[in-house]
């Protein structure tokens, strides 16, 4: 509990212990904003919908979503209330803080805090939020608006996940469904990078790619920086637009035609920032393989099939021996 950054006030200096070793430091370099990532209005005209989402899913893996439907009201409600509940009193969070990753509803700090070498700027509220009835119940009951605003979000943010997966559908050709029937399982992890005295040794998450379909993330100031052709590229985040980037499990679905891109998180030495991911996952015991239709024309599978639960596991091992994840599951071809 102490670990975490959220209880530590007054922070001059950044201990050794989250201090980066020099090859993956964010240095003091300047990067560059994204200008290019696209921006997609989901009310604009249907005909450029499904070419724009597929293409920014191709060639970026990642895209801001503008027009959601998502009340603007809701979105700050949401970042409002997360905020509050990192600045409750230590005796407050103490009660949900777990070192345990197999606890649902936990908070905790870095990533894996007690096996890590290094430890990153970070803490996390995580838990499941779909279907809300199983899962409400063991979210936190402070402060006393939590379970109501994230309750809404999350069903809202449901709906726009089965909304995008049928585009994305669409867009690889695959039948209607293919995808929202295979999408059950929806996690939030709400992440609070407090102010670090020197950003330019640490982040608040190391370069990664997301495990899942894809992840829709609110946030309201930047952070976040995505690879692309091996330079860093910061996202400048539009007001009440979410930041939506492809996961490894549907890049594996598409043969590789949808990229997972991977991205990082730079801290900041005068403010905090808050932000939501929500992660869309398919049942844990789900068989993932490239759809065959994406295989039919004299192309050939990329990829193995596996249990989804497997590969959670095969990306947790992986990144500690810093394995790029998808390689043991790659076909000679
Ligand atoms: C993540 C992630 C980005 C951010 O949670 O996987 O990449 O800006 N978050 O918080
Ligand atoms: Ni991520």
């Amino acid at each position: 509990m102490e670990k975490l950054l959220s209880t530590k006030t007054d922070l001059k200096f950044v201990p050794e212990s989250y201090i980066l070793p020099p090859d993956t430091r964010p240095g003091n370099t300047e990067v560059p904003f994204f200008e290019t990532i696209p921006v997609i209005d989901l009310k604009g005209e249907s005909a450029q919908l499904i070419p724009q989402i597929t293409d920014a899913s191709k060639e970026y893996g990642f895209f801001q979503l503008i027009n959601h439907g998502v009340e603007e009201k809701l979105l700050q409600d949401v970042l409002d209330v997360t905020k509050e509940f990192f600045e409750l009193p230590a005796e407050d969070k103490a009660t949900i803080f777990s070192d345990d990753p197999k606890q649902s509803c936990r908070l905790y700090t870095s990533i894996d805090y007690m096996n890590e070498q290094v430890h990153y700027w970070r803490d996390a509220l995580k838990h499941p939020c779909h279907p809300l009835e199983e899962h409400s119940q063991f979210w936190p009951q402070k402060p006393a608006q939590y379970r109501e605003m994230v309750g809404r979000y999350s069903v809202e943010v449901w709906k726009l996940s089965l909304c995008l997966m049928d585009l994305i559908s669409e867009g690889l050709g695959l039948e209607p469904g293919y995808l929202t029937e295979m999408i059950e399982v929806q996690l939030m992890s709400a992440n609070h990078y407090p102010a670090c005295p020197d950003p330019s040794l640490t982040l608040g998450l190391p370069k990664h790619g997301d495990v899942d379909f894809i992840t829709i993330l609110l946030q309201e100031m930047d952070g976040l920086q995505v690879l692309k052709d091996g330079h860093w590229l910061a996202i400048k985040p539009l007001p009440n637009a979410f930041v939506v980037n492809i996961g490894h499990t549907l890049q594996i679905i598409s043969n590789g035609k949808l990229k997972s891109v991977e991205h990082r998180v730079v801290t900041n030495q005068k403010l905090a920032r808050t932000t939501v991911s929500s992660f869309i996952y398919p049942s844990y015991n789900r068989q993932i393989e490239p759809a065959q239709v994406l295989i039919k024309d004299n192309s050939l599978p990329l990829y193995r099939a596996f249990i989804f639960k497997d590969f959670l596991d095969t990306y947790i091992t992986d990144t500690y021996q810093r394995k790029p994840p998808l390689e043991r599951y790659k076909l000679q071809v």
